[in-house]
């Protein structure tokens, strides 16, 4: 599998901020995590090697990144840009941030707000869309944030930008999300440390600290995996997916193929950049359909076009509420998915915060459906496809690059029928 896209994006942002040169392997190497380290380029951190042999980040310090002289453009990655605008917010100069159609649709509000209370300014598009300009304040404030919203992209943005900032900064989230940027920052060596209390959990992070370079081998992306994986639940069919990220603030879809009576098998073999690391083996069986508790959804934020393509292949409803964030990801995912499996001949009801499939144990397929822009739809029907009467294509194969060029190749090799190349129509 690709090496995990959340993981490789901090990694190399965190060893640009760290003091002289990292050593990275295993980085994903689709366009998301290209345009990051390109910015960081941009920003004038020495980078050598490439994504797919290994890179040297020759680190410049905290506060050290210095005044791009091109726009930043970052693609089809929100992320990406999300956590850089953190960065940025408390460097002394002016950045302007741009990306792909789907990304310039995507609210930045939810960071420019923390960001403007701890001294930057921002000059956006209406609805704080990109492109936008992003002016870094010379003299930060401390902040202590709750998050108004369950994104580990908001927490991740708000400690980048503390790590520049004097004192004491804390952010506060509800409900736990994806803690790659906590792990990492622990590893640099950062003054971190994190509380539970009153069901929340509050990060407290010391800024204008120092961090420490060092070697870093990223693990396998489940989120990569969970196609291969649901491929793998076919009748016959049995995978094993090795070196695979098993944080359990990401494994929230492997909980459900289980309660579904999928044949699944997890083995924690180690530990890779201060995550658990292992394999995850399945073998066909029949599904049946499940209530997705809405408290899971952040350990699987990033599966439900595929769980929802499980579904549709189980016996049974499988019910899927809370997911109002599904609506600003690369597409409004609750409308393609549910787009999508009624093209392919599911009943599926379109909640305003989720979705609700009748599965029938067969999908008849034979259709064309709509990407729009988003790889995880993409990549989740073809999958559908191969458990279809008749074959599913998808209109636009282009975005399944942004986050796992070798998706075509990799399913052929376990004996996926697939045309065209990813990024072809
Ligand atoms: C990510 C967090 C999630 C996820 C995205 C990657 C990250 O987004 O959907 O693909 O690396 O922090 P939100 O923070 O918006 O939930």
């Amino acid at each position: 599998m690709p090496g995990d896209k959340s993981i490789s994006h901090r990694a190399l942002i965190l060893a640009a901020l760290a003091v002289g040169p990292s050593r990275l392997d295993g980085l994903a190497d689709g366009d998301d995590v290209r345009r990051t380290a390109l910015a960081l380029e941009a920003l004038g951190v020495p980078i050598s090697g490439s994504l797919a042999e290994g890179l040297v980040v020759d680190g410049l310090g905290v506060g050290g990144l210095q005044e791009p002289a091109q726009p930043l453009d970052f693609g089809n990655s929100g992320t990406g840009a999300r956590l850089l605008m953190g960065c940025l917010a408390t460097h002394p100069f002016t950045s302007h941030l741009c990306g792909d159609r789907s990304l310039s649709g995507r609210p930045m509000g939810r960071v420019m707000r923390p960001l403007e209370e701890m001294g930057a300014s921002f000059l956006a598009r209406a609805g704080d869309r990109l492109p936008l300009a992003l002016i870094g304040t010379a003299e930060p404030l401390p902040i202590a944030y709750r998050l108004p919203v369950p994104s580990a992209q908001v927490k991740s943005a708000v400690l980048l930008a503390a790590l520049n900032a004097p004192g004491e900064s804390s952010v506060i989230e509800s409900a736990p999300s994806r803690d790659h940027s906590e792990r990492l920052l622990t590893a640099r060596g950062a003054e971190i440390s994190i509380e539970e209390a009153g069901g929340e959990r509050i990060i407290n992070l010391q800024g204008e600290c120092e961090l420490a370079a060092g070697d870093l081998e990223v693990p396998g992306d489940p989120s990569a995996a969970a196609f291969g994986l649901v491929a793998g639940l076919g009748p016959d069919s049995q995978i094993t997916v090795d070196n695979l990220c098993l944080n359990p603030l990401r494994t929230g879809l492997f909980t459900c193929l289980g309660e579904m009576g999928a044949r699944l098998t997890i083995e924690e073999s180690g530990t890779a950049g201060g995550e658990p690391v292992g394999s995850v083996s399945v073998a066909g069986g029949g599904l049946r359909g499940i209530e997705v508790p809405p408290e899971r959804a952040p350990a699987m934020i990033d599966e439900f076009p595929i769980l929802a393509c499980a579904a549709a292949l189980a016996e049974g409803t499988t019910t899927m509420r809370g997911l109002e964030e599904l609506r600003v990801k690369e597409s409004d995912r609750l409308s393609a998915i549910a787009a999508g499996l009624q093209a392919a001949g599911v009943a599926v009801e379109e909640l305003p915060d989720g979705l609700i499939i009748e599965g029938r144990g067969r999908v008849p397929g034979g259709t064309t459906i709509e990407v729009r822009h988003d790889h995880r739809i993409a990549m989740a029907f073809l999958v559908l496809g191969l458990a279809a009467e008749e074959a599913i294509a998808v209109d636009d194969g282009g975005p399944i690059a942004t986050s796992f060029p070798g998706f075509n190749a990799a399913m052929k090799a376990v004996g996926a029928k697939i045309e065209g190349a990813e990024g072809e129509t």
